[in-house]
This record gives structure tokens, C-alpha cells and sequence, in this order.
């Protein structure tokens, strides 16, 4: 989450910002910051593992995703795809799309270094570029939907291209973490905004323009996106931060993990009308 430093005549604030500008400031954002992102984080995350988010939750435990061999999966916003080169380990086919070209580029270079090639697409969350049933399930590991302006387009696209039955297993920054300062430390243990306050986080340029933004959804806001793309909510996940995980990342840290829940994983599924 938004955690950084803004230097020269940059501002930063809660302010308005529409889905075209905001795809335009984060598609630059990651493309600029994708380098640093890999170096700061793709230790962690791993070149072929599932990672849910900071808590370390990997999909090899939570099996949020059920039994995924010999089925067709996609993950929205895949980064340089380490869920994905898992999911093909898992006996998936797996497809990444996300919005940045320059993250894609590291996913080619994992793929050299491990020698599990996923296809990947340059393409937006909003408006997936496949056809309606195409995928048996779909995930989203932080990917895309903090940075989008529209989540509910990007919940009907997947619900969209998803077959019958099809599991839509995505996680987020948990909406409560929005009401706290994004501080590791005691600082970020005492609320300063509104849970309710919708305005999404922005950070401006020298010339006043979105450079990087995220949104914020009440869980009620995501409840209500899920059930009016059509998908049932099957569970919602809260990891837990684990004993003896010292890791710190950006607002994440051992300290507010005991108190405050970090990640939410929400685990949907398109109802299949004809099961039998
Ligand atoms: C926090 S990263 C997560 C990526 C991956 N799960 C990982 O752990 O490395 C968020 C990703 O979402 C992508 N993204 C942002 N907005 C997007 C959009 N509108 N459509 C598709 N991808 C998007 C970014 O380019 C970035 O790769």
C-alpha cells in the first residue's frame, strides 16, 4: 500500500480520480517502479511460488484455489508471474494479463531462469482480452484491483470469461488498514481516517497530475461488487501474521500484524446453474 517517500514538488493526498486517469498514472507507475519492486520483493515472493500477500499465506497451505490440475487459470495483474509459473508446476495452464509492459519483461526473464514460460498478455483488468468462458479459475494476488478505479467492471469481466462453476480468488490490502497511517511502527496503530472515506489515495507529480493511486472499498463495498457481477462469496480470508515472521514490508510489519489484519483473500465462484 502507499508507503513512500514523495520528493521535489510532488504532493500527496485523498483526493478524486477517475478510471482513465488512474490507468494511466499506475500503468507509468509500474512500468517506472517495476525494477525496484522485483528487487525489494521477488526474493520473497519467490520466481515460482504462491503468495497471497505480506502475511507469506502461499497458496500451497491455503488451497484457496482447490485442486487446479488440468485446469485453465488466468491471474489478473500477474506481475512477473510467480503465481502463475506455481500454478503451472500444480499441473495448471496458466495465462498472466497485467498492465504493465516492463512488469512483463521481468516475468519473461523468470521464465528464463527457471524454465517454466507463461504466456502473458499486456491488457487491462477491465476489460480482459479473451473470450466469455475461457478460464476454470482465476486469481489475483494483489494484482490490479487496488489500482483500478472501476473494481466492479473488473469483477464482471472475470465472471465473464470464467466457466460455469469457476473459483475468482483475489486479495487486497484488508479495507481496515485504510483508516491508520501506513507506518510500520506505532504510529500505525492509531486510526487518523475514516473507514468510510472512499476517495482514493493519490500521489501527484510536479505538474499536479495522478502519478500512482489506490482505491479503497469498504468490505461491504467489496461484498456488494461481488454479488452484483454475479459471483457467490464462498469465504473470506484474514491471514494471520505468523509466529516468527519478521518480515517488514512497506506498512506491513510484525508489530501491526498481531493487532490489525493485513490481507483480505475473498474466494468467489460463478454459480454453475447446471452441475449435473
Ligand atoms: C502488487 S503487484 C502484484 C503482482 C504479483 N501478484 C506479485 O506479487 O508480484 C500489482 C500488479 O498489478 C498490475 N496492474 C495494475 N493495474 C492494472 C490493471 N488495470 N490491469 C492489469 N494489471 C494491473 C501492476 O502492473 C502490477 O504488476
Amino acid at each position: 500500500m502507499h508507503c513512500r517517500e514523495v520528493g521535489g514538488s510532488a504532493s500527496v493526498g485523498r483526493g478524486q480520480c477517475g478510471p482513465e486517469p488512474t490507468r494511466r498514472a499506475n500503468r507509468a507507475w509500474w512500468d517506472a517502479s517495476a525494477g525496484g519492486y522485483q528487487a525489494e520483493h521477488g526474493g520473497f515472493l519467490g520466481d515460482a511460488d504462491f503468495c497471497w500477500g505480506p502475511e507469506g499465506l502461499r497458496e500451497s497451505e491455503a488451497g484457496l484455489l482447490g485442486p487446479v490440475r488440468g485446469l485453465d487459470s488466468l491471474e489478473v495483474g500477474c506481475g512477473a508471474g510467480p503465481c502463475s509459473r506455481w500454478l503451472a508446476g500444480a499441473g495448471a495452464r496458466p495465462v498472466g494479463v497485467d498492465i504493465s509492459a516492463v512488469q512483463l519483461r521481468h516475468a519473461r526473464e523468470l521464465d528464463r531462469r527457471t524454465g517454466i514460460t507463461i504466456p502473458v498478455l499486456l491488457g487491462d483488468a477491465a476489460a480482459l482480452p479473451f473470450a466469455d468462458c475461457s478460464f476454470d479459475v482465476a486469481c489475483s494476488a494483489y494484482g490490479a484491483l487496488p489500482f483500478v478505479a472501476d473494481s466492479s467492471a473488473v469483477h464482471r469481466e472475470v465472471a465473464r470469461v470464467l466457466r460455469p462453476g469457476g473459483r475468482w480468488v483475489f486479495s487486497v490490502t484488508h479495507p481496515v488498514r485504510w483508516c491508520f497511517p501506513d507506518d510500520p511502527g506505532p504510529g500505525g496503530l492509531t486510526v487518523r481516517d475514516s473507514y468510510f472515506d472512499r476517495r482514493p489515495y493519490v500521489e501527484y507529480d510536479s505538474s499536479g497530475l495522478p502519478s500512482y493511486v489506490e482505491h479503497h472499498r469498504t468490505l461491504g463495498d467489496h461484498v456488494r461488487e461481488i454479488v452484483a457481477a454475479g459471483l457467490e462469496l464462498v469465504e473470506l480470508i484474514e491471514p494471520e501474521w505468523p509466529e516468527g515472521h519478521d518480515r517488514t514490508w512497506g506498512g506491513w510489519s510484525p508489530q501491526r500484524g498481531r493487532l490489525l489484519p493485513g490481507t483480505a483473500v475473498f474466494v468467489t465462484r460463478k454459480p454453475d446453474p447446471s452441475p449435473f
